[in-house]
């Protein structure tokens, strides 16, 4: 059996991998391989273990065959047309809960990062322009007492909450439907409505996995709708907010700040707008970027493979 891997990754997580197929690695770390490698890697492969930049679309799931599982090294799997998978009998897994501490660690470093204007701040320092202590430049904006909205009230939107509760924060939230789990109601989120969460939002994270038809869902109307200085964060999928509405917002002053960990293109276009924005924070989609937790969802994704091939269940097949 045959399994190709899109991505250099440490061996000793490939290693349970060996014992059960012909493992081929793509040799890079960080660039993937040009779809029509994958293509010809996916032919005579039983397995792929794919990353969120590589499009695993119905032409390339017709032309391979063999292929029974795709392991996606990711908890968001927009990247794989999973209808097709299911109409071929090929088995898509991800990697959830695993990443969970550490994406909502990192919403937190970007909600605190553009409140405290962070970014400014740090190039105050390293620019020497930072001539001293000065009782009004630079000001942020306090969290505590503030209202925390997290459009997408998932895992990682309920630890993302948590961590706000401690910083004194209210919540809100807006799911298609409310969650009725005790973890929820236990931190006292409150579910609203879409027009509300806007409304309420002093803070608002978006958390919700891209779908085509949320393209662009929060544009320039959505963003007139939210308070004036209120903080937009964006950390599940790019292309959900446009990019452009926040830039002329961050200008007009209308967001006091905005942080990023993921774009509509990535990597981030030389020409975004969001380059020449002020007030806003941006990361190079590193919300699950911690060695513990890049070696769990290694694992994870390796074990799903492992156990399909076995004729197992995978221990996280991506929901129906
Ligand atoms: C995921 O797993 O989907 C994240 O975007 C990776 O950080």
């Amino acid at each position: 059996m045959r399994v190709f891997v899109t991505r250099r990754i440490p061996e000793e997580f490939l290693e349970p991998l060996r014992a059960h197929a012909e493992v081929e690695v793509w040799p890079e770390a960080d660039v993937p391989p040009p779809p029509d490698v994958l293509r010809t890697k996916a032919m005579d492969a039983e397995g792929l273990i794919t990353l969120l930049t590589e499009r695993v679309d119905r032409s390339l799931l017709a032309s391979a065959p063999k292929l029974r599982v795709v392991a996606n090294l990711a908890v968001g799997y927009n990247n794989v047309d999973v209808a097709a998978a299911c109409e071929r009998g090929v088995v898509v897994t991800y990697t959830p809960d695993v990443l969970t501490e550490a994406t909502a660690d990192l919403v937190l470093l970007l909600v605190l990062g553009a409140a405290r204007r962070v970014r400014e701040a740090i190039a105050l320092v390293e620019e020497n322009r930072w001539r001293g202590w000065a009782p009004f430049d630079g000001l942020g904006v306090d969290l505590a007492g503030k209202t925390l909205g997290i459009w997408g009230m998932g895992r990682i939107g309920a630890a993302v909450a948590r961590r706000a509760r401690s910083f004194g924060m209210d919540i809100v939230y807006h799911n298609r439907r409310p969650r009725e789990d005790p973890t929820v109601r236990e931190l006292g989120a409150r579910y609203v409505s879409f027009p509300e969460l806007l409304a309420l939002s002093d803070v608002l994270v978006v958390l919700v996995p891209y779908a085509p038809e949320l393209r662009h869902r929060i544009g320039a109307e959505e963003i007139r709708a939210m308070k004036s200085g209120a903080i937009l964060i964006v950390a599940s999928r790019g292309g959900i907010v446009d990019e452009a509405a926040v830039a002329e917002a961050l200008a007009t002053g209308h967001l006091f700040a905005a942080g990023f960990d993921v774009y509509e293109v990535e990597p981030l276009p030389e020409d975004s707008p969001l380059r020449r924005a002020p007030r806003v924070l941006l990361l190079p989609h590193i919300g699950s970027a911690t060695e513990e937790t890049r070696a769990a969802m290694a694992r994870l994704a390796v074990d799903n493979v492992v156990r399909v091939l076995r004729g197992l269940p995978p221990q996280t097949p991506v929901p129906e």
